[in-house]
């Protein structure tokens, strides 16, 4: 009741940029840190390429699709083209040939669901996992990169909503909320659906971008410099598209029927995708088309209690940008 009507109209959300802005860029690594990242990569090719010449070290993730803040760990990809590769030997190889250089908590995890080699570099203190082939996530970590060029907002949003799922504890997959990745899904796709709007649909798209990985085309417009203006004729600002963010997916997603799909820029009904109900453990309570594996809802792991969870946060968070007289402070309160 005290809250009640604090923020009435649109210039008092407005106002709330500034300081929200300010938090956005204390998050932005500094180039140092990009340029570590780059050394790192290029000294670990050159010890894999003496093993296996022609392979090549592939950044994707929160490092190469700009998403990422400073001090994350980075997400590596070895590209190899051997016939009959046999993942779990070469993640062992791999893991001999970074331990006999001195890279420090080298661990082979060849039990995960995708494989991957970890290991930490003592001089720069960057952490990495290792995976190998894994060409789909290079592709739409591009993707990702892309959308981030056209409008900064994105990229401003994307960052503050990571934040805020980090700090609630609602961005950890193993206990059943969401990835980052589908967080800035979420963003992209909530961004091409303003009025007018900010983004538009690279997939929809002439495409200028086109590899086939396995059996799967990924095709888009990659040009995104001739998209500069695209979002102009939004003058929304962040406070605001942060309220209305937290308040589509607290009052206005329709959870019952509704797939975000940002491959077409719009909503694709769970009857169409066969997403209705339980398959195995997949519930699809929350739906997040991946832009290029269409049967992959990144929304599956959401289970009965955490979709209850992520919920309630989003109402929280919807409520603290309309009424709480310091949402830059409270937004973010570790739960
Ligand atoms: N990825 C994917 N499918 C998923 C999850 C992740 O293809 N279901 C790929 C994406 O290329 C994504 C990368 O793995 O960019 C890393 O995923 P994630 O750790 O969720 O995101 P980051 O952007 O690395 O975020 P963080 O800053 O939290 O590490
Ligand atoms: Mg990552």
């Amino acid at each position: 009741q005290r809250m009640r009507n604090y923020r009435e109209c649109r210039s008092d959300i407005d106002r709330l940029s500034t300081p929200f802005l300010e938090i956005y860029e204390s998050l932005v690594p500094p180039e140092e840190e990009k340029a570590k990242q780059r050394h790192l990569i290029a000294s670990l090719e050159k010890l894999v390429v003496k093993e296996w010449p022609g392979a090549q070290l592939y950044l994707y993730g929160s490092c190469a699709n700009s998403f990422g803040v400073s001090k994350s760990d980075i997400d590596v990809c070895l590209a190899i083209e051997e016939p009959d590769i046999n993942k779990t030997e070469l993640i062992k190889k791999l893991a001999e040939i970074f331990e006999s250089d001195n890279l420090e908590n080298v661990k082979a995890l060849t039990r995960a669901r995708v494989p991957i080699v970890k290991l930490m570099d003592p001089e720069s203190g960057i952490s990495c996992d290792i995976c190998i082939n894994n060409v789909l996530a290079v592709v739409n970590t591009k993707l990702l990169r892309d959308y981030a060029q056209i409008d900064n907002r994105l990229r401003q949003l994307a960052f503050l909503v990571k934040h805020w799922a980090k700090s609630r504890g609602v961005n950890e997959t193993y206990r059943g909320t969401l990835s980052s990745y589908a967080y800035v899904l979420m963003c992209i796709h909530f961004l091409q659906r303003r009025r007018p709007a900010i983004l538009p649909c690279l997939q929809e798209m002439e495409p200028t971008y086109i590899v086939n990985v396995d059996d799967i085309q990924c095709a888009f417009f990659d040009k995104v410099e001739n998209l500069r203006d695209f979002g102009a004729g939004n003058k929304e600002s962040i406070a605001y598209l942060m309220w209305a963010f937290f308040d589509y997916w607290a009052h206005r997603h329709d959870y019952a029927n509704a797939v975000i799909s940002v491959r077409t820029g719009g909503f694709i009904s769970k009857r169409a995708k066969d997403w209705t109900r339980r398959i195995g453990n997949d519930r699809h309570l929350i739906c997040i088309e991946d832009p290029f594996e269409t049967s992959h809802d990144l929304g599956r792991i959401v289970d009965k209690f955490t979709i209850k969870t992520l919920r309630e946060e989003f109402e929280r968070a919807a409520d603290i940008m309309q009424y709480d007289p310091d949402p830059c402070v409270t937004l973010f309160e570790p739960y």
